[in-house]
């Protein structure tokens, strides 16, 4: 059987750290809220002038150099983000300029914070069907330029970052399981950039409004994450004959540590088996899978034929899951 197979990653966060203590002085808000209502320290910010291909180009130039792969040699790029370039041309355009990857069919995915694992299922899609060798999936934010720093309500939570993964078909019984991917529409006004769009199309008033940063109902948006997280976990694991038991690591999207906290509880597993970064990098939307999961390749935590669950949750609103055998 002809199945996909995640054989490097690579992941790049912008040097500028913005701590708690920073964030004190710009809004009205203290570190011991921040950290005990999201677990989040610090985050990374990226400088004037960067942008989310910038940072895409250095993950995926790392993930294809562990490859061996050249870009030459890439058949596509799948990018998951909601703070391109440009409304378009797409990302991944940008990054096939950047990366000289002449012969690859490029594109962006819109899922918000499930963007990795969407890509990861058009990836995994082209691959079992024959149509595609080589790809390249990538998650990259700057969400530093489509956050409010003036509402003390989101710009705690989020970073800039990029992770990359390159995909090629395996033969053998490792490879990516399964991914599954939901969307519901009418939690669309959860979390939105309200402007810039048709809807509200950039102009001095939809600047005045402030339409164009991120809008979160975080405390509702909470309570859904927690529910549906722990649903799809269950029946992924399910569909592939396995329990929470089976796992050996749990690489969930960023979010907030107590959404990871009570989808680990649920699944009975211990800390260890949960990668947790969001102390370092906030939540990194699109990014934030592909880089707890380079973090995890790259200090060991992850052994050849372990069972790997990805998860995230977002605007949309969508949702993901992938099961993969190391
Ligand atoms: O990644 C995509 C998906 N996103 C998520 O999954 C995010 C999900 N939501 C969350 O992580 C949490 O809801 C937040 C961390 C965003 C907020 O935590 P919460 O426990 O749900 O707090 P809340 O929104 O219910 O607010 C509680 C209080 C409010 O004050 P009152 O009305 O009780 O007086 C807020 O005004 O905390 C206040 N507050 C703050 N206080 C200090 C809100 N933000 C801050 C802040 N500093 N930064």
């Amino acid at each position: 059987m002809r199945r996909s197979r995640i054989i490097s990653t690579g992941s790049f966060l912008p040097e500028k750290v913005l701590t708690n203590a920073d964030l004190e002085k710009m809004v009205d808000t203290s570190d011991e809220w921040i950290t005990e209502r999201t677990g989040i320290k610090e985050r990374r910010i990226a400088v004037h002038g960067q942008a989310a291909s910038d940072l895409a180009y250095e993950a995926s130039r790392v993930a294809l150099e562990r490859a061996g792969i050249s870009a030459g040699e890439v058949n596509a790029i799948i990018v998951g983000t909601i703070s391109g370039d440009m409304p378009f041309p797409s990302t991944a355009c940008f990054l096939q300029d950047k990366l000289g990857a002449s012969n690859a069919v490029a594109f962006d995915v819109n899922a918000a914070c499930s963007g990795f694992l969407y890509a990861l299922y058009v990836a995994d899609s082209f691959i079992k069907s024959g149509l595609q060798e080589k790809i390249l999936v990538v998650g990259t934010e700057i969400l530093s330029q489509i956050t409010d720093w003036e509402d003390r309500t989101t710009c705690v939570l989020f970073g800039d970052g990029a992770g990359a993964a390159v995909v090629v078909p395996s033969y053998d019984d490792r490879g990516v399981l399964s991914v599954h991917i939901h969307s519901d529409g009418t939690m669309w006004d959860l979390i939105s950039v309200p402007g810039g769009g048709s809807r509200n199309p950039a102009s001095s008033d939809s600047i005045n409004q402030r339409l164009h940063y991120i809008k979160m109902k975080g405390n509702e948006t909470f309570k859904v994450a927690v529910r549906t997280l722990e649903d799809i976990a269950l029946k992924t694991l399910a569909q592939n004959g396995l329990v929470p038991s089976d796992l050996a690591l749990l690489v969930p999207h960023q979010a907030n540590q107590r959404i990871i906290q009570a989808t680990a509880e649920r699944l009975k597993l211990p800390k260890e088996k949960v990668v947790m970064n969001l102390d370092k990098y906030g939540n990194t939307s699109a990014a934030s899978i592909p880089i707890a999961l380079d973090e995890a390749v790259r200090t060991g935590r992850i052994r050849e034929r372990d069972y790997i669950l990805l998860e995230a949750f977002g605007g949309g609103l969508t949702w993901a899951s992938a099961l993969i055998k190391w």
